[in-house]
């Protein structure tokens, strides 16, 4: 079974097989005389083969495969794939198709939105960081100076074919990177995900209530004038941790940056008497749980605080998305370096 809902101008279908596709995908194409498939080497391994079984046969496939990872997120990858697509002669007859993670749709609809001032653009998320956050709602990019999406444009996909059997493909770590966003979700706007979450939920409705709150606060506020910024919740500090881990050269998932990002903004909230202990403590504990205590202890603050004082969201202090209770957040609460220092420390004491 198909469910659909619509994102902005953006059709978002989910099911749990890519073959239920096959008749969606055989009307949306049909009209094209050449699709541009962009993939990294894993989803070029992975799942690439399963995209053919039910591509129609005649519609040729342009494939584009971009070295797999974060550092794919470029300028100079954007560039490349440009040429790729001025080499064959991409016209508007043509479309491009990000099949991959938070990284290819980022990256493919950066393309796509600038190449010739907008190419056709559809997406197949087969990551669940994708599938629940970053191939919806328009938001795409690259990263620049070593900050995250410092460079980019709002760009709406024309469909997105969300088919769960692709989370099959992914390892434990990779799952749990997209499952963080499906706990910010949840802390932000659902409290019954909240609790789904803290019992055994079936996946699939996980994912349509995850999609589902992605969906409502985007359709909102598209271009983040307001509510859309709750969205942000655990990605001030995840956003300067990730900056900071790029420049060191440490491993880091976004998700992991926004799990502990989500635990020290936690403790800003209640510090600033937002959120209450009790939720306060729940909040830490169930993601403490899941998703381990990563490397804060051995950040030094005082280079992180650099990014920090870089994020776009400022203005004049430092820009928090902050949750007053689970399942409620305000956007636009303000805060210092020494605010924020507090709570960092009071975190790596709890650690
Ligand atoms: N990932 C946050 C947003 O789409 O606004």
């Amino acid at each position: 079974m198909i469910s659909k809902l619509n994102i902005d101008s953006t059709a978002v279908l989910i099911s749990k097989s890519l073959s239920d596709f096959e008749q969606e995908i055989n009307s949306t194409f049909n009209s094209f005389s050449r699709v541009f498939l962009l993939m990294d080497a894993n989803t070029h391994l992975h799942c690439f083969p399963e995209f053919q079984k039910v591509f129609p046969s005649n519609i040729k496939i342009e494939p584009i495969v971009i070295p797999a990872g974060e550092q794919s997120k470029s300028l100079n990858q954007a560039e490349k794939i440009w040429q790729q697509l001025f080499e064959a002669n991409a016209t508007k007859r043509d479309c491009l198709i990000a099949l991959g993670g938070g990284v290819v749709s980022d990256v493919g609809g950066f393309v796509a939105a600038l190449y010739k001032r907008g190419m056709k653009y559809f997406v197949f998320p087969t990551s669940l960081m994708a599938m629940t956050d970053a191939a919806l709602g328009g938001k795409t990019g690259v990263d620049f100076l070593q900050i995250k999406n410092s460079i980019g444009v709002f760009y709406a996909s024309e469909k997105i074919f969300i088919a769960t059997d692709f989370l099959k493909t992914l390892s434990e770590r990779e799952y749990n990177n997209g499952l963080a966003e499906i706990y910010k979700h949840a802390i932000i706007y659902d409290r019954s995900l909240w609790d789904d979450l803290k019992s055994d939920v079936n996946e699939f409705q996980m994912l349509q209530k995850s999609i589902a709150v992605k969906a409502s606060v985007v359709n909102n506020d598209y271009y983040e004038k307001g509510e859309r910024k709750i969205l942000n919740f655990g990605h001030t500090i995840g956003h300067a941790l990730e900056s900071y881990a790029l420049t060191n050269n440490i491993d880091l998932l976004h998700g992991e940056a926004i799990a502990t990002g989500m635990i020290v903004e936690a403790e800003l909230a209640f510090n600033a008497g937002l959120l209450s202990q009790e939720d306060k403590s729940e909040i830490m504990n169930v993601l403490s749980n899941k998703f381990g205590k990563p490397m804060f202890a051995k950040v030094d603050f005082n280079l992180m605080t650099e990014f920090l004082l870089q994020d776009k969201k400022n203005t004049h202090q430092i820009c928090f998305s902050l949750p007053t209770e689970i399942g409620k957040c305000e956007f636009n609460q303000f805060f210092s370096l020494e605010d924020i220092k507090k709570a960092a420390s009071s975190y790596i004491e709890w650690l």
